[in-house]
């Protein structure tokens, strides 16, 4: 396949950016996306040019590293597939390609392609995790969890933190992500002991980042790759006000 790519290239943090245009040429319909990144940066390496700086790590859909905004998508154009697992057959020889940045003021660009999502790191530190001491591992029957809530967190813990709801929302909200981080927790006995104090420290930390608000537009669901639902955020909104009203619900 021959290809256009227009690429955000953005020297730093401070600089300002701008697309830059580059032609590809024989890519295979069998190459990941970032296997054809890799291939034009060995080019431009080769010809003394600053490769395209973007992030990666398990090039498996798991650690959420892989944050391209594609021809206006997070993570292209496929459903329910991060940058690692889009491949070059979902594109047309001679097709032209926009490849961009996660725009969201909580995630600074720090080079071309690569944001800051630490954000999200301070998020979990402020309440994201069972700070209280659990004890041993239980026999495997001794805590009971109902089948459809043991489901539920299961489907929340997938979240990867790969901040594809963000850069799919138009206010830059990170309900989702934060919603999926506290439904895990919450769904679950072992998360019940800091449940009020977590969602409430957690939503604080993401509007002290700078996230913007939630407006249920659901771009954030159609978007995810791990298919988080919106009903997370519903239950945050009622973890929230019963921490906020100092009562439980359920
Ligand atoms: S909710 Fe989905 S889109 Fe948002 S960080 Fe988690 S996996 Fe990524
Ligand atoms: S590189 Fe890990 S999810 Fe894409």
């Amino acid at each position: 396949m021959d290809l256009t790519l227009k690429v955000w290239r953005q020297k730093d943090s401070k600089s300002k950016g701008q697309f830059k245009e580059y032609k590809i040429s024989n890519i295979s319909e069998g190459s990941s996306f970032l296997e054809m990144l890799d291939i034009l940066n060995e080019d431009l390496v080769a010809k003394n040019e600053d490769p395209i700086h973007f992030d990666s790590d398990c090039r498996e859909g798991i650690c959420g590293m892989c944050s391209l905004f594609i021809n206006g998508r997070p993570h292209g154009p496929e459903e329910e597939i991060t940058v690692c697992q889009l491949h070059m057959r979902t594109f047309n020889d001679g097709d032209t390609i926009t490849i961009e940045p996660w725009r969201a003021k909580a995630f600074p660009v720090l080079k071309d392609l690569v944001v800051d999502r630490s954000s999200f790191e301070r998020i979990i530190q402020a309440g994201g995790h069972v700070g209280v001491n659990t004890g041993g591992i239980p026999d495997a029957n001794a805590i009971p969890i109902p089948k459809e809530k043991a489901d539920l967190a299961m489907d929340a813990a997938a979240c990867i933190g790969c901040g594809a709801c963000v850069a799919a929302c138009k206010n830059a909200s990170a309900m989702l992500f934060v919603s999926a981080k506290v439904s895990q927790l919450a769904l679950l006995p072992q998360g019940n002991a800091e449940r009020t104090r977590r969602v409430t420290a957690m939503v604080n930390q993401m509007d002290s980042e700078g996230f913007g608000a939630c407006t249920n537009t659901g771009a954030c669901e159609a978007e995810c790759p791990k298919g988080i639902s919106l009903s997370n955020i519903a239950r945050m909104n009622r973890e929230y006000y019963s921490a906020k009203i100092g009562s439980r619900q359920d």
